[in-house]
């Protein structure tokens, strides 16, 4: 594909390295860039040079060029240079296919040197290096690691997502971006602050935004209509693969649209991202599904659809079956659930599944206590460890293997429990079994909408219901005779099994809002002293409203094929939460904390 970059003032070069094709044979170019690396072929010498739109060929020929070739000679990786010279056809045996400048190549006649490399290479930058670098050396010296190709694809894809949302959002819909502070107030995410002493106002502190969520409410009430932006939210809770205390959504709000329109224009911007960045047309509408059936299903509320292996519930059958640790389970309110594998005689023995084997510790870490099994014989015998099958009446028997499609070589997991716990569990062996048996097609593009999550859930520790969204979700108008049980007007797009986005219709009017923070314990004075701000614009008219976050740095990652966030952050924080370039965070003169009136009570460990 021809690289279209024209600019309007002129610079030191007159190409990119990558942009160069063979509709240049004849001219005299110059480029600039690193040297990605030196070949010396027995007195000719190439010098691949690499800028951000990728690598082109100079030649340096003591015969044909004997001007610039000692320059060329003396050239080492990662030399800063600009190269003047001729464009030629390569000859047959040394083009290159694999690479997009792969038929020419520049002789060089002028070679500059702009800058040496002075330090050892910590690691090798080169394009054609595939040797793996340890992460925490590609974080502390990540400067070098973005300029190596897989980084700088990754930073041009989110370049180039970003753009497609704006162009989508503000030239075809109408959208206007407003950026909303960054020292403000809690916000009801849920996560833990990031907090910041007020020096100014001693003894007060400001919180970072877990998201604009109040603001682009506010934003509604002052007649914005259409908001967007690219908000960097921040969040201290555990960092895993997917998640960054410091992340950026693109973040919208509606006024004036039912939750059929909002996600009617959600698919179309998700169809805009996938066809400007990857070319891809999806259809539309996406797959719908309820959070009730995606738990029951898939014992999650972001399944991954790629692939099969679908739970079954047998809490109906197990409820007076002789065997106590399901029928109890079930008598304690509980459920009993099968993760049924086929073919499994071979990929997975008993080992595996008993105490001490990967999948019983799978198990073990989602919170089971014990994971039973059952393998289904020829003839559809049945062979167990324990007591399940010696409790298992013929009739239980037929109806299980019916119920979950046993065949001979089917292997049956269960689980048993709380509801919560089986889940979590079954889905955790469900993601793991299918990644191992090699069950998920990695081209698939699976988008679906997850709708009707329940307004509340359980927190048990607190003993109270908490929002599960957060308290200014709507709830469905039906609903509203049995709070407690009501169903969310709340929708989350999955893509792959990552939740890649999620929002909801907003409370507007006053007296269902002040029932939503009765039914989670919220008195009128807490409510006030939280929100009182967003309650009080609330009764200067507010028009009905909704919106949507998107976690960019997931769906980049997706895009691009990664398996970490980190991989499409530029400067991204390490599992601990460190920033192993700048060596943040790190502690600060007395001097500061005193102005902040701040003392640490932390005392290191002797
Ligand atoms: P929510 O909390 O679901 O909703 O966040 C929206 C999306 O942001 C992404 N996300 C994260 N990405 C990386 N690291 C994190 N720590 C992290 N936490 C969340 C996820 C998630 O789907 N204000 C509401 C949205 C709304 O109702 O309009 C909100 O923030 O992809």
């Amino acid at each position: 594909m021809q690289l279209e970059i024209t600019l309007r003032f002129p610079t030191m070069r007159t190409h990119y390295c990558g942009q160069l094709r063979s509709e240049h044979i004849g001219e005299t170019v110059t480029v600039c860039g690193w040297v990605d690396r030196r070949r010396d072929h027995g007195g000719v010498i190439f010098v691949d040079v690499r800028d951000r739109t990728g690598v082109v060929q100079i030649v340096g020929d003591p015969v044909r060029t004997p001007e610039a070739y000692p320059q060329a000679e003396s050239l080492r990786n990662e030399y800063v240079v600009r190269v003047t010279g001729r464009v030629f056809q390569r000859p047959d045996d040394s083009l290159n296919p694999k690479l997009p400048t792969g038929e020419i190549e520049i002789y060089a006649e002028a070679i500059e040197l702009l800058n040496k490399v002075e330090k050892q290479l910590p690691f090798q930058v080169s394009t054609a290096e595939t040797e793996s670098v340890r992460e925490e050396l590609r974080l502390k010296y990540r400067y070098l690691d973005l300029r190596r190709d897989r980084m700088a694809k990754n930073l041009t894809l989110r370049h180039e997502v970003v753009k497609a949302m704006r162009r989508f959002l503000e030239d075809n819909e109408n959208f206007m971006e407003v950026e909303t502070p960054i020292l403000t107030r809690s916000t009801p995410e849920g996560a833990r602050d990031y907090l910041v002493p007020s020096r100014v106002n001693p003894g007060e502190w400001f919180a970072l935004p877990q998201s604009p969520q109040l603001f682009k409410q506010l934003l509604m009430v002052s007649g914005c209509d259409r908001y967007y932006q690219i908000a960097r939210c921040f969040r201290d809770e555990d960092n895993r693969a997917d998640r960054q205390p410091e992340f950026t959504q693109l973040d919208m709000e509606m006024s004036f649209m039912t939750l059929e329109q909002i996600l009617a224009l959600n698919e179309a911007l998700i169809c805009h991202i996938f066809k400007a960045v990857k070319g891809i047309e999806l259809t539309t509408p996406f797959p719908r599904m309820t959070y009730a059936e995606a738990m029951d299903r898939y014992g999650t509320d972001r399944p991954d659809t790629r692939f099969g292996l679908e739970l079954v519930d047998v809490s109906d059958l197990m409820k007076d079956s002789g065997f106590k640790v399901f029928s109890g389970a079930v008598k304690a309110g509980g459920i009993v659930k099968i993760l049924p594998i086929p073919g499994a005689d071979s990929t997975i023995s008993n080992v595996r599944i008993k105490p001490g084997g990967d999948l019983f510790n799978e198990a073990a870490t989602a919170g089971a206590k014990g994971l039973a099994y059952i393998r289904v014989k020829e003839g559809g015998e049945i062979d167990t460890i324990g007591a399940i099958k010696d409790n298992l009446s013929p009739e239980q028997k037929q109806e299980l293997l019916e119920r979950t499609g046993a065949k001979p070589g089917h292997l049956l997991l269960f689980g048993a429990g709380d509801a919560e716990t089986v889940n979590k569990t079954l889905d955790r062996l469900r993601q793991v079994i299918g990644r191992q048996l090699n069950l998920i097609d990695d081209s698939k593009i699976n988008l679906l909408w997850i709708l009707e999550f329940p307004m509340f859930e359980w927190n048990a520790d607190e003993k109270r219901l908490e929002a599960l969204h957060h308290p200014f979700t709507a709830p469905y108008p039906e609903d509203l005779g049995d709070l407690k049980t009501a169903r969310a007007q709340a929708y989350d797009i999955i893509y792959n099994g990552y939740e890649v986005g999620g929002g909801s219709l907003r409370i507007y009017q006053r007296d269902i809002q002040a029932k939503v923070f009765e039914a989670i314990g919220l008195s009128e004075e807490e409510a006030n002293n939280k929100f009182g701000f967003l309650l009080d614009a609330f009764e200067y008219g507010t028009p009905p409203h909704g919106g949507i976050a998107y976690g960019l740095d997931r769906l980049v990652m997706l895009l691009a094929g990664e398996e970490s966030i980190r991989d499409v952050i530029a400067f991204p924080k390490t599992q601990q939460a460190r920033c192993l370039l700048t060596d943040a965070p790190a502690g600060v003169d007395a001097k500061q904390l005193k102005e902040l009136y701040v003392a640490s009570t932390f005392k290191p460990k002797s």
